[in-house]
């Protein structure tokens, strides 16, 4: 039955089921778009996913196993053909039995986008069939124009610009992205018998890439291929001025997922033969989750409520990303400075500074409290056991959601208390079914144990310390609207090494680059006990995202982030070291447990919260990924100590 022949509501939802099949096409195979996409209205979103899905059906036609070779040719061109006259037939009719192209044609004919585009773009994928390799940039764009810069035109009556001069932008956008796709499949082209790189680069730098090599040469030309990439998205930039709201946070949301490949390119030593550079659905959610939540220059520049008119962009709003810094905007364009100009940190990093804020932190008594890990470790149903100071601990649910603690030992035979089933507040060993509770048993004495939320803490009478009757727990951001991940990290050194690590935030920029950068301390602010730096959080090479921060000790055991000003203001990084006593090697170990408990009043947060499945996770590894490098700082310090080499701190 002709689509042209249903009734309103039928054919209603045959156009719903095509625009439904669009958006899991470009969910599955799209995903920066789809998650750019995520940031615009529904109407809008939908068109977004149908222009993707006509492009991306078309190019699978092309790019199918063996569509070019000599024996298949002629069939794909067929094929590619039949699908031509496919669209054509539906935006003529105004609708098609194939319920995607149905949705293509309304998307069409909705929008408005000029059929002359997809002109260019048919012809560009029948060239496809025809051209394994381009002698010329000049080649490849002629190329492009079709398979790439129109696709930056579709999309324009998608985003309904302020202005024509959005055009050019968005044509250098279509071809950044292109560009982005060849430089990151290289390998799978050559396995398709093609080359998008041009020859004459190629001859330039002497490089091959049927060798499938990492070489100097090889390094030479992606270099300078990622800068003439990072050039067209930075024309690309000039363009978001001139977008409504949601759509320059879609295209924005888009550029720097997609320019965030050429980052993995580069951190992957422009290895493209070995594995797939990529961008992880964690970031493309979380990035657009963050954008959802940012204001952007058009919208200060619209009271809310009242609808813009097509106008040029006012004056004086900055363009591209230049535009996105400032006022409420947390991404700011602030380039990783190159090694080569990177200040030494060294003079300022003074070891007798260092020195005295630690005498200060040390000099605050934990009262006999340890972190011994995260709330969410702790189940309802069986015992965990951890260690402190070289004895162990168990810890349970009590029905209420508190927590029991005592020595991990059973008080009969000694079996350890670990994974042992609990029922009705009470713990149950393993061996003979010995019941403990919260109360104690004759040779078995229970520990003091609280659950803040995010951390299990464990009181233990320690020498030297006053027991007190609650850890202490820094101001934190309400847990209901945060977002908090926990990462442990074991190291051979003592709890005041990794104290002290935090205690030197110089060593950030050098030692972390790819976390931080611009980062200065305030000495205004700054005394013994509270240290105050200004610093830039790396979201890309490009990009990233300033704030003021605090980092101060309220025990001996534990030193707090608090970020102040900017992104993310009240959210904390909570770094606790636990000993776990000494090692086969006679040497102390240190449990390092961070709870990064991240919160924003921004709207876009909201969602994030939603996707905290997807973004704890992320929390997690960049949290982890800092602490290798910095436990290698701390166990230094420490092995250090125990040679008796003093460097003053
Ligand atoms: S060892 Fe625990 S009940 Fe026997």
């Amino acid at each position: 039955m002709a689509a042209t022949l249903l009734g309103p509501p039928a054919q209603a939802r045959h156009l719903a089921e095509g625009y439904r099949r669009c958006a899991e096409l470009t969910r599955r195979h799209g995903t920066t778009y789809f998650w750019g996409a995520a940031i615009l209205p529904a109407e809008q979103r939908r068109h977004v996913h149908a222009v993707y899905a006509l492009c991306r059906l078309a190019d699978d036609i092309v790019d199918a196993q063996d569509a070019c070779a000599e024996d298949h040719v002629e069939a794909t061109t067929a094929a590619l053909q039949a699908f031509r006259d496919a669209f054509t037939t539906a935006v003529a009719d105004h609708g098609s039995d194939d319920p995607v192209m149905a949705a293509v044609a309304h998307t069409v004919r909705e929008t408005g986008i000029d059929p002359e585009c997809f002109d260019r773009f048919f012809g560009a994928m029948a060239q496809d069939l025809h051209t394994c390799a381009y002698d010329t940039y000049d080649d490849l764009l002629g190329y492009m124009e079709g398979s790439a810069a129109v696709i930056g035109e579709m999309m324009l009556p998608v985003l309904r610009p302020t202005s024509p001069a959005a055009r050019e932008p968005a044509r250098a956008l279509g071809l950044a992205f292109q560009l982005t796709n060849f430089l990151r499949d290289v390998d799978e082209d050559l396995d398709r018998g093609r080359v998008y790189l041009p020859q004459e680069d190629l001859e330039r730098f002497s490089a091959d890439p049927a060798a499938r090599r990492v070489d100097d040469a090889w390094r030479d030309l992606m270099r300078f291929q990622l800068e003439r990439n990072r050039e067209l998205y930075r024309e690309a930039d000039a363009g978001l001025p001139h977008l409504p709201g949601p759509s320059e946070r879609c295209v924005r949301t888009a550029r720097v997922l997609y320019s965030g490949i050429l980052d993995r390119i580069e951190a992957a030593d422009y290895d493209v033969f070995s594995s797939r550079a990529r961008v992880p659905t964690w970031r493309k959610a979380a990035t657009a989750a963050r954008e959802l939540g940012t204001r952007t220059p058009a919208d200060r520049r619209t009271p809310p409520g009242q609808a813009r008119t097509a106008a040029p962009a006012a004056p004086g709003t900055g363009s591209g990303a230049e535009g996105m810094a400032g006022g409420r905007i947390p991404l700011a364009l602030r380039p990783m400075p190159r090694r080569d100009e990177l200040t030494p940190s060294w003079r300022d990093a003074k070891p007798a500074r260092i020195r005295a804020a630690l005498d200060v932190a040390m000099s605050r008594d934990p009262g006999g409290w340890y972190v011994v890990g995260a709330s969410r470790d702790l189940g309802a149903r069986r015992s965990v056991v951890r260690t402190v100071g070289g004895s162990e601990v168990v810890l349970w649910r009590t029905s209420d959601g508190g927590v029991a603690a005592g020595p991990g030992s059973c008080p009969h035979l000694g079996a350890l208390l670990d994974d042992c089933e609990v029922m009705s507040d009470r713990l149950y060993c393993k061996w003979h079914g010995l019941a403990l509770d919260a109360g104690g048993a004759p040779g078995w004495e229970p520990y003091a144990a609280h659950d803040d939320g995010v951390l299990l803490w464990v009181r233990i009478p320690t020498l030297g310390e006053v027991t007190a009757d609650a850890p202490t727990i820094t101001a934190r951001p309400p847990l209901a609207r945060s977002v908090a991940a926990v990462v442990e990290v074991p190291g051979t050194c003592e709890p005041r090494d990794v104290v002290a690590n935090r205690l030197d935030p110089w060593h950030g920029s050098w030692f972390h680059p790819y976390a931080f950068s611009h980062l200065t301390v305030d000495e205004a602010a700054t005394t013994d006990e509270v240290l105050t730096v200004d610093v830039t959080f790396r979201v890309s090479r490009t990009y990233g995202v300033p704030v003021r921060a605090e980092f101060a000790c309220p025990d001996a055991r534990t030193i707090v982030m608090t970020i102040v000003e900017g992104e993310g203001a009240g959210s904390v990084v909570e770094t606790h070291a636990t000993p776990l006593g000494l090692g086969p090697d006679g040497h102390p170990r240190t449990m390092m447990v961070e709870a990064t408990i991240a919160h924003s009043e921004r709207t876009g947060f909201a969602v994030a919260r939603h996707l905290q499945g997807l973004v704890r996770p992320a929390m997690a590894r960049t949290a982890k990924r800092l602490w290798v490098d910095d436990m290698i700082y701390a166990e230094r310090s420490y092995l250090l100590r125990a040679r008796g080499e003093s460097y003053g701190v």
